[in-house]
């Protein structure tokens, strides 16, 4: 097929009539349409039901702002789903996957990707603690600034994993053995 897509804009370039068998097979094909009946189905609709508890793509799902990060338009202030060893392992992977070779391994922006950025670096995520939960999920999820968002790298529930992560980092930050700031079983 892809050595036919560049045959294919030779010809429309060159304005030869493209066969309608090649290009429109699925507007020819028989197939059943809107509310046609069915001889294959015992109750005789071409429709079906769809399965119980199929919801609409749309649909919010989960806890609020889970999907979006947002809740009327604000931002969540912390991650709705719940956080625990495993989804902070989930997070420790994809930031190192996804985000590491820019914001750097510790999430502090020093990278090698960084060193060689010219256009804007990116920041250090460890001065960003005070931001509420929602604003890293929703720059994973829609991109910043000139950032691409990298929701068709992570799921739903990766992206609230690397924003766990993230937070990790920022609680580690200048943490020492026997810190304070660490769980009794820590120290
Ligand atoms: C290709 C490099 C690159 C990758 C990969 C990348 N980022 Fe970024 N990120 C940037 C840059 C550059 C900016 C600053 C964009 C701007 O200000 O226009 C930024 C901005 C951000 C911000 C907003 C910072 C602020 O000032 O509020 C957050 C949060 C963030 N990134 C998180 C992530 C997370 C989490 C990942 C992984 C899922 C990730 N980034 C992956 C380059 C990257």
């Amino acid at each position: 097929m892809r050595k036919l897509i560049p045959a294919v804009g030779l010809l429309a370039l060159t304005g030869c009539e493209i066969p309608s068998e090649f290009l429109q097979r699925m507007e020819v094909q028989s197939k059943y349409e809107y509310y046609e009946t069915s001889e294959f189905w015992a109750d005789g609709r071409a429709m079906r039901t769809p399965p119980e508890g199929t919801i609409p793509r749309e649909a919010k799902v989960g806890n609020p702002g889970m999907t979006s990060g947002r809740v009327n338009g604000a931002l969540v202030a912390t991650i709705p789903v719940q956080v625990d060893k495993a989804l902070l392992q989930l997070g420790q992977k994809k930031y190192s996957i996804v985000c590491a070779q820019c914001h750097g391994t510790l999430g502090d922006g020093n990278s090698i990707v960084a060193e060689n950025m010219g256009l804007r670096l990116p920041p250090s995520l460890l001065e960003l603690s005070d931001r509420p939960a929602g604003h890293f999920y929703t720059a994973i999820n829609e991109g910043y600034g000139v950032m691409p968002s990298f929701s068709g790298e992570l799921d739903t529930q990766e992206r609230w994993a690397v924003v766990a992560y993230v937070r990790a980092l920022q609680a580690a930050r200048g943490t020492r053995a026997g810190g304070e700031n660490l769980p009794q079983e820590n120290r």
